[in-house]
């Protein structure tokens, strides 16, 4: 990251939580693959949608270690806000609670959605890339994870042409203005779902200070069942 930026808690929030939303996003897409490869009809598709898992997964990979890197750097408190878990891909919208897209979805819309995302993906590289300084590993890293995306592109391009030779550009077009309109939805849900967080964590902390409040007052040595004929228990007893 720019050494000569002095970064302010707000900034460090910044970054962390884009190098956290992108190694969601390629997580993501790494599972995505995986499950368009154990659903390909040909051998030849599966062999494809598994080198883009793979890739995916190699990509997770780099953005995890970079993540980690930085949020050692910036500190416990931060870092701890960022850390990545799986569990919330489905919650930020980056798998779906119905199913993968390879079963949502068309096979046609299938690979257009392909299409259109690797080249936003590539776009939004372009930003993340000025986080770091030039000449550095993260920037080298990243410079490649652009060109596989670029690639990744080329491909499900090379692959619409050859399978859906009737679809025209133009159609191809609108399928990237629905990605993303989708892509701004989700940024726009995950900033209001920060929001809800910022109200519900001072509630969830009195509701846990109030619950041990009592727990402390309760004589827990009325629980103690050893030495006691259970069958004396009123039936009532929550314990
Ligand atoms: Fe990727
Ligand atoms: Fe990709």
């Amino acid at each position: 990251m720019n050494k000569t930026l002095k970064l302010n808690k707000e900034e460090e929030n910044r970054y962390l939580n884009i190098l956290n939303e992108t190694l969601s996003a390629e997580y993501g897409s790494a599972l995505e693959m995986l499950a368009a490869c154990k659903l390909s009809e040909k051998d030849t598709f599966a062999y494809g949608y598994f080198q883009h898992s793979k890739d995916e997964y190699n990509h997770s990979k780099t953005f995890y270690s970079i993540l980690g890197k930085y949020g050692r750097k910036f500190g416990e408190e931060i870092s701890r806000k960022y850390r990545f878990n799986t569990n919330s891909l489905i919650a930020k919208g980056y798998l779906s609670r119905e199913g993968y897209l390879i079963e949502t979805m068309k096979l046609k819309d299938f690979i257009a959605y392909v299409y259109t995302n690797e080249l936003l993906a590539r776009d939004s590289f372009e930003g993340i890339l000025k986080l770091f300084k030039k000449n550095s590993n993260e920037r080298d890293q990243i410079s490649q994870i652009m060109s596989d995306e670029l690639r990744h592109h080329g491909l499900a391009e090379q692959h619409f042409l050859k399978y859906y030779p009737k679809l025209q550009p133009w159609q191809l077009m609108i399928y990237r203005f629905r990605e993303s309109v989708k892509n701004k939805g989700r940024k726009f849900y995950d900033k209001n779902l920060k929001f809800l967080d910022k109200i519900l964590t001072p509630l969830y902390y009195s509701l846990a200070f109030i619950a041990g409040k009592i727990i402390y007052l309760i004589d827990l040595d009325q629980f103690q069942r050893e030495g006691k004929n259970l069958m004396d228990i009123k039936s009532k007893s929550i314990i």
